[in-house]
């Protein structure tokens, strides 16, 4: 048995089991309502109930109280149907609809995925959660005051760990800390969400361009596309150094034989003799300029060391791309802030 579930003033349509929370089954849907701890502790999912009834599920007292019932409002993060509802919530559509958060997080677990790249996964407190756009990514909150940006690799659907890859910069204050000394359980603060590299509404093929760890933010977008079944053509250029620095190949490889709509190219800039490379190899911007004549009918996500970006802008615009079809984070570096 389903129910449905109306929202106003979207007029969006989705179904829900009467086990599923109204909010597990929106975000299943498509559908970016908005949340924080998906605990019944924040209050930040609440919303009207205009029509139908449900159960308010566990929450705590603070977060919906008896006044807020009266007046018809629930806590989607905990509320199940117990019949047809119309609710009434405004949709997360934009970066600047999520509220930035400074919370305390622990190390749970690391590992590394190349001579240079450490993968971390972050732990919430419980009644925590970090709703954020696939793309987007979080600074850390060093003892000095300083921050360091590292987006968040995994998807929003998997959010109970945040994953993050992190390259080692030989030398760098952070990340020399990161592959030295961190360790399981350290605890960390971070705050986030930021940035607007997210995977707008369009029929364009999109094309997608990382450069080393410019791999992570694309990896959350392509995971949360292909979760919803997006129908439009993705192709994800990937570059590195050699064969290693590609440090997923096998998960993009997947993807490509899951996946009608998305094709992977693997590109390396200095393969060595021993790697009998059979593929790609160049510059990766350039690797999609030799495949592409004219750039007006797509749409561009670019992520990676600032000169790729740079440089893909300029050369994609000089064959037809909008400029305003060109998303990019550019791996800048915050040294001294
Ligand atoms: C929005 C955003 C998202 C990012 N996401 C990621 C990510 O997902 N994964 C990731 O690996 N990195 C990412 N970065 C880059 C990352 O933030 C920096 O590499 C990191 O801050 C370096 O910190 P550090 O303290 O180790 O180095 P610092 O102590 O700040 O720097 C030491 C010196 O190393 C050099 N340096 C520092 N960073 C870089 C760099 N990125 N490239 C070249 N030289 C550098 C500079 O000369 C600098 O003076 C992102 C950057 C931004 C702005
Ligand atoms: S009460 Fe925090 S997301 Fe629902």
């Amino acid at each position: 048995m389903t129910y449905q579930v109306t929202i106003q003033p979207s007029g969006h349509q989705f179904s829900v089991k009467p086990n599923e929370t109204l909010l597990g089954a929106a975000l299943n849907a498509g559908f970016s309502l908005p949340y924080g701890c998906r605990n019944g502790a924040c209050g930040a999912c609440k919303g009207k109930v205009l029509a139908g009834s449900v159960d308010y599920g566990t929450h705590q007292d603070s977060a919906l109280t008896h006044e807020d019932k009266l007046k018809g409002l629930a806590l989607f993060c905990c509320a199940k149907a117990t019949s047809d509802l119309t609710i009434e919530v405004k949709e997360v559509g934009a970066a600047k609809d999520i509220p930035i958060k400074t919370l305390p997080c622990r190390v749970e677990r690391m590992e590394k995925l190349a001579e240079d790249v450490m993968a971390i996964w972050l732990k919430l407190p419980s009644n925590e959660r970090l709703q954020f756009l696939p793309g987007q990514y979080l600074d850390f909150l060093l003892k000095d005051g300083k921050r360091r940006s590292f987006s968040l690799a995994n998807s929003p659907e998997e959010d109970s760990l945040l994953e993050l890859h992190i390259r080692h910069v030989p030398g760098g204050q952070f990340t020399d800390h990161v592959f030295g000394a961190m360790k399981a359980k350290d605890i960390m603060r971070i705050s986030g969400p930021y940035g607007s590299f997210f995977l707008r509404e369009s029929d364009k093929p999109a094309i997608f361009l990382a450069g080393g760890t410019g791999f992570a933010p694309i990896k959350s977008i392509l995971q949360h596309a292909f979760h919803h079944a997006v129908a439009r053509e993705c192709v994800l250029y990937w570059g590195a150094k050699t064969p290693p620095d590609l440090y997923l190949t096998n998960l993009a490889e997947q993807w490509q034989q899951e996946q009608n709509n998305f094709r992977f190219i693997p590109v390396l800039s200095e393969p060595r003799a021993e790697d009998a490379w059979p593929g790609r190899t160049g510059y990766v911007h350039q690797a999609v300029l030799d495949d592409h004549a004219d750039f007006s009918g797509y749409e561009v996500y670019a992520c990676g060391a600032p000169p790729m970006v740079a440089a893909a802008k300029r050369d994609f615009m000089a064959r037809g791309l909008p400029e305003d079809a060109f998303f990019s984070d550019s791996f800048d570096y915050q040294s001294g802030g």
